[in-house]
């Protein structure tokens, strides 16, 4: 494997220069393409962000191995160094101008989340961790809170292109909003993620992501303290599958009571 310096700072510097690709297009028509539904969207900036992010890396590192959301890049899972990235996370906020969006750059090696990388270019914030040296937010430690559930603010995704969930995320909303200071939906789960990583956030659940939605975010939630399972209590799947999610501090994610039964799956 890379060394973890050499790794990241090439990961954190290919996250720059995407995101500035990002935000550069704030102005601009933003035209998109619908995928599987008229919520899941594609527009040319994902495309020339991860053609761009799959240039950078490899130039540096031959024999990386991409695992990407567009396009057909689903290279192999397990090799020695594979990156997958989400070129735009929060795509309809994107296409809507909203300004909430960020790209996110896991790194796996032998098939675990090894370093993760997630930059939101509209507020320069860069979040990075490599498994073991902790978690950072534009170079500064970060650590998950240990305030109270009741304290903390939670953060749901509204799985929005499987509308057949969508009675499961109402049923959590109706259970937890009376738990916690309050609920908020902001459409890009790897910056939830890291909200949760940073103490902004106690909390975040959604019915259904993909591996390139949380592959960094995971890193960098782990390294901050946080948990992340599956809403079943398992550990979240690795392999590429997609996966519901409960992400939080400890102490948070025990006091939700979210992975004791409440509205999960048959
Ligand atoms: C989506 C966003 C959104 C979440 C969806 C994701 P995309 O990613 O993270 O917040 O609710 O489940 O698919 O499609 O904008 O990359
Ligand atoms: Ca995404
Ligand atoms: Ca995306």
């Amino acid at each position: 494997m890379y060394g973890k310096d050499e790794l990241l700072s090439a990961m954190e510097n290919t996250a720059k220069v995407c995101g500035a690709i990002i935000r550069g297009a704030k102005e601009e028509h933003v035209a998109a393409t619908e995928k599987t539904n008229f919520r899941d969207l594609v527009t040319s900036y994902d495309v020339k962000v991860q053609q761009t992010a799959i240039s950078m890396l490899s130039e540096i590192f031959p024999d990386a191995a991409f695992f990407c959301e567009e396009g057909d890049d689903r290279g192999n899972l397990s090799s020695e160094c594979t990156f997958v990235i989400d070129p735009i996370d929060g795509t309809a906020n994107f296409s809507c101008h909203m300004n909430i969006s960020c790209i996110s750059i896991g790194c796996f090696s032998g098939g675990e989340p090894y370093a993760g990388v997630v930059y939101d270019p509209y507020n320069d914030e860069l979040y990075s961790a490599a498994r073991g040296y902790g978690a950072y937010l534009n170079g500064k430690r970060i650590h998950v809170t240990d305030d109270p559930l009741e304290h903390t603010l939670v953060m749901v995704g509204t799985s929005p292109y499987n509308l057949e969930l969508l009675d499961r995320t109402l049923e959590k909303l109706k259970y937890i909003f009376p738990k916690c200071l309050d609920i908020r939906r902001r459409g890009a789960a790897a910056l939830d993620l890291c909200a949760v990583a940073c103490g902004r956030s106690g909390l975040f659940f959604e019915e259904i992501l993909a591996l390139w939605d949380y592959a960094a975010g995971l890193v960098i939630l782990e390294e901050a303290g946080g948990e992340a399972y599956t809403m079943e209590g398992r550990p979240l799947p690795l392999d590429g599958r997609k996966s519901n999610i409960v992400a939080g501090s400890p102490r948070c994610v025990r006091e939700s009571g979210l992975l004791e039964g409440v509205g999960t799956r048959d």
